[in-house]
């Protein structure tokens, strides 16, 4: 541990890359408030954060879903940034592009509004993902900032089952984006590929496992270790800087 070096809010802590995330803050001595999706009956096993070591006095667990975008605002108060990393990284094509998108735009934005109403966020990360500038249809290999991920392209190139997320989180960083310019808020995004390496998350994660197609044998994953690039989660972790006090 470094010492204090203030409170940072993450969403999304159950997942493979909020939880790993977790782990680093504490380690390099913030103090973090995370969120999860309420759970009434209470049977889920947050063990693998709360026995983080030195949890005790440095992690807080707030209930908060993006159904429902006012509901941030706890777990955001009092914080210096806030990295939103909540989204479900899902293919499964079980839910319509307009559901998700309209999840994930507002989720992100009633966050956003939250950080403005805490006057204590200075900055705003947004995990987005390499999904959202390489579907741009030009050929090259080069992209920067100027790159997005033409929707048209994924509606006509791309399998179906992959359209809600890629064009949810597409719209979504441009949104955000264009919020943080419209009212002064410090937004950055980042957009990793294929994120992959250890994890504290109870489930495999999706990513990891696709990483391990060659060695798993599935078959029907080999096209993802051709066409996109991977990123280990600590490489994630150490791209976000986080302000100064
Ligand atoms: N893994 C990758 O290869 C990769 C690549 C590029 C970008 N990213 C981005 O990185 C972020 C994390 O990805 P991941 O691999 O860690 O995914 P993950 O393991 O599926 O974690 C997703 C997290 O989002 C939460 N979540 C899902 N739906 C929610 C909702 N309606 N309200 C609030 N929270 C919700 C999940 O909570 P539950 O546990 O309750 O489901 C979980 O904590 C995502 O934004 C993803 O787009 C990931």
């Amino acid at each position: 541990m470094e010492g204090d070096k203030g409170t940072v809010c993450l969403t999304g802590g159950t997942g493979f890359v909020g939880s790993w995330l977790i782990k680093r803050l504490l380690q390099e001595g913030y103090s973090v408030r995370t969120t999860v999706r309420a759970d009434p009956e209470n049977k889920r096993d947050l063990t693998f954060l709360t026995s983080l070591p030195g949890v005790a006095e440095k992690l807080k667990i707030f209930s908060a879903d993006l159904n429902d975008p006012n509901s941030f605002d706890a777990a955001i108060e009092g914080s210096k940034a806030v990295l939103h990393v909540a989204t479900p990284l899902s293919f499964d094509g079980k839910e319509s592009l307009e559901a998700v998108t309209e999840r994930s735009t507002s989720g992100a934005l009633g966050i956003l509004k939250a950080c403005l109403r805490s006057k204590t966020v200075k900055r705003v990360v947004y995990t987005s993902s390499a999904a959202t500038v390489i579907y741009n249809g030009q050929e090259t290999d080069m992209m920067d900032e100027s790159f997005w991920t033409d929707v048209d392209f994924v509606m006509q190139k791309l399998n179906p089952k992959t359209h809600p997320y890629l064009i949810s989180k597409t719209f979504t960083e441009r949104a955000v984006l264009e919020f943080g310019t419209q009212h002064g808020l410090d937004v950055v995004t980042v957009n990793p590929g294929l994120v992959v390496g250890p994890f504290i998350c109870p489930r495999f994660p999706d990513s990891v496992r696709s990483s391990l197609a060659l060695v798993l044998g599935n078959r029907s994953e080999y096209g993802i270790l051709l066409n996109i690039p991977m990123v280990h989660v600590d490489d994630v972790g150490s791209t976000i800087v986080l302000p100064t006090p």
